[in-house]
């Protein structure tokens, strides 16, 4: 049974005041805060067993590769695939994406073709793809959402063809909270012969993924938003497409024999890792999948469902309040705005009573655009918040209303 009262004894930030008021933390969706057993682990590693992975015969290189490769195992069980050459440690969500863009994107997209987002994405799914339909002299098409902030799932086979090559979409919206079903859309992607590329950032923190029973073809998520540490993430690809990929980037690590006249690549997944990786972090992020493992993942579910209903039930009771997503399958995140109140004020009035949360744009810029603002207010739950931490944000809120307006 998941007790979130018990859980948050691991999380020492969490005990910490901000001018002198208990902290409440609310931004999970930028970063999650880190459990002791991660930060004990990165920290005892640089204090008793680093060194560099793969490149010595010494006991503390071969300690630390064999740790890294075995937090690839564990990351590769987490994602549902037995084969730890489709899982590829990148610098983030963003590397990851990235890498699909300039490695299957830049041999696989040619002029005329097209390359598919969604509208709700974060930029970090928008940008790699609209630059290489720049470089290629490709379209980018968007499958919009409703007001209530659901993919119209109708637009989405007017969109594809047989020149779509790609089709880029969220597990779950980092601004609306909304998680589409990507089952139908991965099917009707890959009955037009695109491939597709999943940006599970906010979406893995909240729901367990099965790479092989989705059937995405890529997926890419970050380290520090599943309460591992930050700089490291991962890209999952299907192993027949990594193969047939080419690097991105060159370096050490990532080649089996260099002259001068040719050179030859390592296999998978160390193709896609040149130079000295991240392994500390790597290992970190391992060790926060094993404590989320250790946990009672329905009922964290559960926990983290309930502090959105809570949260939105209380919310919007505020006069003037509007919440934007209102999608039945959603992720603890709620973005709003009051009426008359900057969102950057309310945020700053809020942080006074030590509540934090995201202000802004969100890197979500076409979301902006969809409701007609320049920012939102938004509270992301994790898995250590309470209902009196959502108290605190309400009781926070209403105060700044009072102040602001
Ligand atoms: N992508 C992160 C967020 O949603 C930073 O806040």
């Amino acid at each position: 049974m998941f007790n979130p009262y018990e859980i948050r004894g691991e999380f020492p930030i969490l005990g910490e005041k901000v001018y002198g008021k208990s902290l409440v933390y609310l931004d999970n969706g930028a970063t999650a805060q880190k459990p002791r057993c991660v930060i004990d682990t990165v920290a005892d590693l640089y204090r008793r067993e680093n060194a560099n992975i793969h490149r010595g015969v010494h006991y503390l290189s071969e300690r630390c590769t064999a740790l890294y490769e075995e937090a690839r195992q564990r990351v590769a069980r987490a994602l549902g695939t037995p084969d730890c050459g489709e899982v590829i440690f990148t610098a983030g969500a963003t590397a990851s994406l990235n890498t699909v863009a300039y490695t299957w994107g830049e041999m696989s997209v040619a002029e005329g073709d097209n390359v598919v987002v969604s509208e709700m994405e974060h930029h970090s799914n928008i940008v790699p793809w609209q630059m290489l339909c720049q470089r290629k002299g490709g379209e980018l098409r968007v499958l919009p959402f409703d007001d209530e902030s659901n993919l119209l799932m109708d637009k989405l086979e007017e969109l594809l063809d047989e020149r779509t090559k790609v089709v880029a979409i969220t597990q779950a919206s980092n601004t609306l909270g909304t998680m589409p079903a990507l089952r139908p859309i991965i099917d009707k992607a890959h009955a037009v012969g695109a491939v597709v590329v999943v940006d599970g950032c906010q979406g893995f923190v909240h729901a367990e993924v099965n790479v092989r029973e989705l059937d995405c073809d890529f997926y890419a998520f970050s380290s520090h938003k599943l309460y591992g540490p930050n700089g490291v993430g991962v890209l999952y690809g299907k192993r027949a497409l990594l193969e047939q990929m080419p690097p991105f980037l060159g370096g050490g690590d990532m080649v089996k024999k260099v002259t001068f006249e040719r050179t030859t690549y390592a296999e998978l997944p160390l193709k896609f890792e040149a130079g000295t990786a991240n392994y500390i972090d790597a290992i970190g992020l391992a060790e926060a999948i094993k404590f989320l493992g250790g946990l009672d993942r329905e009922g964290v579910m559960a926990h983290e469902r309930a502090l959105l209903d809570y949260a939105t039930a209380q919310l919007s009771q505020i006069e003037g309040l509007r919440i934007y997503g209102s999608a039945e399958d959603k992720c603890s995140i709620v973005s709003f705005n009051v009426e008359g109140v900057h969102n950057f004020d309310l945020g700053a009035v809020l942080d006074r009573s030590g509540v934090a949360i995201r202000t802004g744009a969100h890197c979500a810029d076409p979301v902006m655009a969809h409701y007609g603002v320049q920012g939102m207010a938004r509270a992301s739950f994790g898995l250590y918040n309470t209902a009196e931490e959502v108290d605190a944000l309400v009781a926070a809120v209403k105060k700044a209303v009072r102040m602001l307006r």
